[in-house]
């Protein structure tokens, strides 16, 4: 039985098996995408490669057969940047967006188009949690948000944007005045307190996020109420005064404290605060360079000096955002920001290093050609933009499911298992760094249960195989030349007649959405 060494580590394997059997045995993780244990390797993708020790050329991890002696690297610089030029080679000839262009656009991120189809198929407590994953104060944005998500909606290229924030309004106004509103659930207490200076919609959001991650939070504000400009700044008549309320009460309900008429510099020190808190947070709103300095921190152009992707600022442990920090007025910029300090707060407080969120990894189709903008239409209901007869109504059941069926479904119906995304998170890879010429993005949707996107597949074969495999009498082949390869249907059969038995096990193969689940 051959031994080799993989990063230093022995292992010694059977007769014939591969470079990836043998780090499997050691639990060293190779990135795979054309690979499958149940097909024969077709060393398409070369992602999956690793260095041994006297060849010149990098190697396929999944088809070369270990040889006794044989010193392998799987996790050096040379190993790391080929993996990443295979992916972005992949990404080069690749259509589709993973995330909608909704969701991309949004300031806070939130993945509107899951929200839609939870709506559409009234799974109302789903939408609410997927709401509230991002945006701490739905029922209150759903009223003044300046919209830019529908600025970026798809549907607007056909006729007119999807209603989003009628649709974010409607979920969480449900949720209010159910008898039992939403309420995430908290991981148990980790000893460490936080205080939160400014109660606007920076500090809200922060408390929100980090009370569930396990913090103590206090919130300080000089005002009789929480709120900041949205209780003091916004008309009643834009904002009922009833509804921030109740969306404050129930992040106080998760168990964060509240301190109001408490006004920092007089009665509180930024000293103190950093004395009896393990992180502070300033978000008290638009401040003058005097006030700033006064606690010790950097002024910059906009307010609190702070470091753009972190938010921290100049002294340890205290991190600064909303209009703190940018004289921007914009609620929901301001939620995100609470959103994104939380996360840099919990990676400071947990001891790792503080980076910021993660951006999540995202290709796009950009804009549409006239024949992608009917391929696109299909996927949505014919109905026009449900309107309201006055400015300020929210939908009604009937009105909300008529708006949500519009929606296109234009993310990824893959993006959260697709192999090429995560892959290219994980190695950093850029969609946009080798240029090819964009192919045209299709759909097959003829079968019941499967969708073929094209421009998705990266002519790993695995289809092929399978459904030869399970012995389907139509199946799969590959069509085209050169770049213009692509897995399609033969002559003119439907997908349907192609996949009659492994449509199932074809998905699961599939390393990305090329081929997906429709719904
Ligand atoms: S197939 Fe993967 S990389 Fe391509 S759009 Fe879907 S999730 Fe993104
Ligand atoms: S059509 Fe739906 S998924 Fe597409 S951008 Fe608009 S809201 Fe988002
Ligand atoms: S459609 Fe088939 S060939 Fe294309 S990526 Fe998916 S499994 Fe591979
Ligand atoms: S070449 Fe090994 S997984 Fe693709």
């Amino acid at each position: 039985m051959p031994k080799l060494t993989i990063d230093n580590r022995e292992v010694e394997v059977a007769d014939g098996a591969t470079i990836l059997d043998a780090a499997g045995k050691l639990g060293i993780e190779i990135p795979t995408l054309c690979f499958l244990e149940v097909c024969k390797p077709s060393t398409s993708c070369m992602v999956c490669v690793v260095k041994v020790e006297g060849l010149v050329s990098l190697v396929p991890a999944c088809a070369t057969i270990v040889r006794d002696g044989m010193q392998v690297e799987s996790d050096c610089n040379q190993v790391h940047e080929a993996r990443k030029a295979a992916l972005e080679l992949l990404l080069s000839d690749h259509l589709g967006d993973c995330l909608g262009p909704c969701h991309t656009i949004c300031p806070a991120q939130m993945n509107i188009p899951l929200m839609i189809r939870q709506i559409a198929a009234e799974k109302l407590s789903d939408a609410i949690a997927t709401v509230k994953e991002d945006i701490a104060l739905p029922a209150v944005l759903g009223r003044i948000c300046p919209k830019p998500c529908e600025r970026g909606c798809r549907r607007a290229a056909i006729d007119e944007a999807v209603s989003i924030c009628l649709l974010k309004r409607y979920v969480a106004d449900v949720d209010l005045q159910s008898a039992r509103p939403y309420s995430p659930t908290c991981k148990p207490g980790r000893d460490k307190r936080v205080a939160i200076v400014g109660a606007g919609p920076a500090g809200l959001a922060t408390g929100y996020y980090l009370q569930q991650a396990g913090y103590g939070c206090t919130i300080f504000d000089d005002h009789e109420k929480p709120g900041g400009m949205l209780q003091y700044g916004v008309p009643e008549q834009e904002l009922p005064r009833y509804v921030l309320d109740n969306e404050i009460a129930l992040i106080e309900k998760l168990g964060v404290k509240f301190l109001c008429k408490t006004r920092i510099g007089d009665m509180l020190s930024m000293e103190s605060l950093r004395r009896d808190f393990d992180a502070v947070f300033v978000a008290t709103g638009a401040l003058e360079t005097a006030d700033v300095e006064s606690m010790g921190l950097k002024a910059g152009s906009k307010g609190i000096a702070m470091d753009g992707k972190t938010y921290q600022t100049n002294l340890p442990g205290v991190f600064a955002g909303g209009d703190a920090v940018h004289k921007r007025k914009l609620a929901i910029r301001a939620v995100a920001d609470g959103k994104e300090a939380a996360a840099s707060i919990d990676q400071y407080l947990s001891g790792q290093p503080v980076t910021g969120p993660a951006k999540p990894f995202n290709t796009r189709i950009g804009k549409l050609k006239d024949d992608e903008k009917e391929t696109f239409a299909a996927c949505g209901s014919e109905s026009p933009r449900v309107t309201l007869p006055e400015q300020g109504d929210g939908f009604t059941d009937e009105q909300a499911r008529i708006e949500a069926a519009r929606c296109l479904h234009c993310d990824c119906r893959k993006a959260d298992d697709c192999k090429l995304r995560q892959h290219s998170q994980s190695y950093q890879a850029r969609a946009g760094r080798y240029k090819g010429d964009r192919r045209s993005f299709t759909q097959q949707v003829q079968h019941p249960e499967v969708i073929y996107e094209s421009g998705k597949c990266i002519d790993c074969g695995l289809c092929v195989q399978i459904a030869a495999e399970a012995g389907e009498k139509i199946g799969l082949t590959f069509v085209g030349r050169g770049f213009d390869v692509r897995v399609a249907v033969p002559f003119d059969y439907s997908m349907a007649q192609a996949l009659e038995r492994a449509a199932g096990k074809c998905v699961a193969a599939c390393p990305t959405g090329a081929l997906a689940f429709t719904g």
